[in-house]
């Protein structure tokens, strides 16, 4: 098999001197590594370190150097199955954040369509500036991985947090990202017994929309297509566990081996829930419920009327609410939040309030996440920490979800799985 290819792009930092064992370390093990640096960084790190370590020659110039056919920044962007920049510095986060392109590093990041990941190092309060801050929120709203920078004594002898990842972490981070990406590309391996870790275990998932009536030809709904808890429920089966899908209206077919409970309202979904997780261990509602309905049903067709129309709504029970108020021992319940904006905030709100062990976050601004598509971004939030997850399936999301929670079942730490 082809080894992966990653691509590093290095910007000013003192930080880059990291990068020589993180290279020396991938291409040891087989991996294709080339190496971008800004000019700045060429100050930290020579070129010469590097293309000895990584096997290639350093990008550097926009143009193709001694190969004048050569575009650097496509053919760079297009050869890469990952793309990492570390040290990243305040300036090349607020150049990737705003789509500039003024060097090769820059251009290259803009061209680029892989997984995205970057390790910022930096002065402690050039990290806390509002905008790099902001910066980084953008990056990680459209999937980029961002690897936290530790506290520590920075080079600018200030303590604080801006202290590049180390190498070791750097390589797991993209070690995470290419099995995820193999994980989206290839269906998952045959189940045999010893994979099925969830056999015996009962797993309820709520999917799709709700419709809210408002006579027999109209109602209130929203674009949720399922997909989500679909994919959930089929890696539940997969896993080996009884698998039942409380899915409303959507075009998608049942996943083999998963009973489905059709529903249409909230009310339904509600009523269906209680009773299928009477004796589940495992309750994900991944259903997007509508949380109002219309005071008054009609029997009929409504008649067009006056120029304005008022209809009347009344909120809707939260199901998930009443799921964690009544929790059984040993069950875990996981929430899903799809927000536009203060995802991490709004979410941990929503953890806490609806008593789920571990809610999965995502925004719907994000690219490659959301409702109709065959992927997502997503944050994983327990209660004493959060985990950002890259862009993968939904389906390898749902085994990822499924083992969390059979680990926090278990009393095991959630994070060997998640990472
Ligand atoms: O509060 P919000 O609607 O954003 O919460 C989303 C989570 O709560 C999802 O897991 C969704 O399935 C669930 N939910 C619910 N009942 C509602 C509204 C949302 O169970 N009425």
């Amino acid at each position: 098999m082809e080894s992966a290819h990653i691509l590093i792009g290095l910007s000013g930092s003192i930080a880059a001197f990291k990068i020589a064992t993180l290279v020396s370390s991938l291409t040891k093990q087989g991996y294709e590594v080339r190496v971008i640096e800004t000019k700045h960084a060429a100050s930290f790190i020579g070129p010469l370190t590097l293309a000895a370590l990584s096997h290639n020659e350093v990008y550097m110039d926009e143009f193709g150097g001694t190969n004048e056919a050569m575009i650097p920044h496509i053919e760079l962007s297009r050869w890469a199955d990952v793309f990492l920049i570390a040290p990243a510095d305040a300036n090349i986060l607020a150049k990737a954040a705003h789509g500039l392109g003024d060097d090769l590093l820059s251009s290259t990041i803009l061209a680029a369509t892989c997984p995205m990941l970057a390790a910022p190092a930096m002065n402690v309060h050039m990290y806390e500036n509002p905008a790099t801050q902001a910066n980084l929120q953008t990056l990680h709203e459209r999937g980029w991985t961002i690897i936290d920078p530790a506290y520590g004594m920075l080079a600018c002898q200030e303590a604080g947090k801006g202290r590049m990842a180390e190498p070791e972490e750097l390589e797991k981070n993209i070690k995470a990202i290419l099995e995820n990406k193999t994980a989206a590309n290839e269906a998952p391996a045959e189940s045999s017994i010893d994979q099925k870790p969830l056999a015996g275990k009962r797993v309820v998932v709520s999917a799709g929309p709700t419709q809210e009536a408002l006579d027999p030809v109209r109602f209130l709904s929203n674009h949720s297509s399922g997909k989500q808890g679909y994919a959930i429920a089929k890696a539940a089966h997969d896993l080996g566990a009884e698998a039942t899908l409380v899915s409303g209206p959507v075009s998608l077919e049942a996943p083999e081996g998963v009973r489905v409970v059709p529903i249409v309202s909230a009310l339904d979904l509600e009523k269906a829930m209680i009773e299928e997780a009477k004796d589940a261990d495992f309750i994900i509602m991944a259903a997007a419920v509508a949380d109002y309905r219309f005071k008054d049903h009609h029997e009929q067709k409504m008649k067009k009327t006056g120029d304005v129309l008022t209809l009347e709504l009344v909120k809707n029970p939260d199901i998930l609410a009443g799921l964690g108020q009544n929790k059984k021992p040993g069950q875990i319940l996981c929430g899903f939040a799809m927000e536009t904006e203060n995802l991490d905030t709004n979410a941990l709100v929503k953890l806490e309030s609806k008593n789920c062990d571990l809610l999965i976050a995502n925004n719907l601004r994000t690219k490659g996440a959301g409702f109709q598509t065959d992927t997502n971004v997503v944050s994983l939030l327990f209660p004493d920490h959060t985990e950002h997850l890259g862009l993968q399936s939904k389906e390898a999301l749902g085994h990822t979800i499924l083992k969390t929670m059979l680990a926090l079942q278990k009393g095991e730490d959630p994070n060997v799985i998640v990472r």
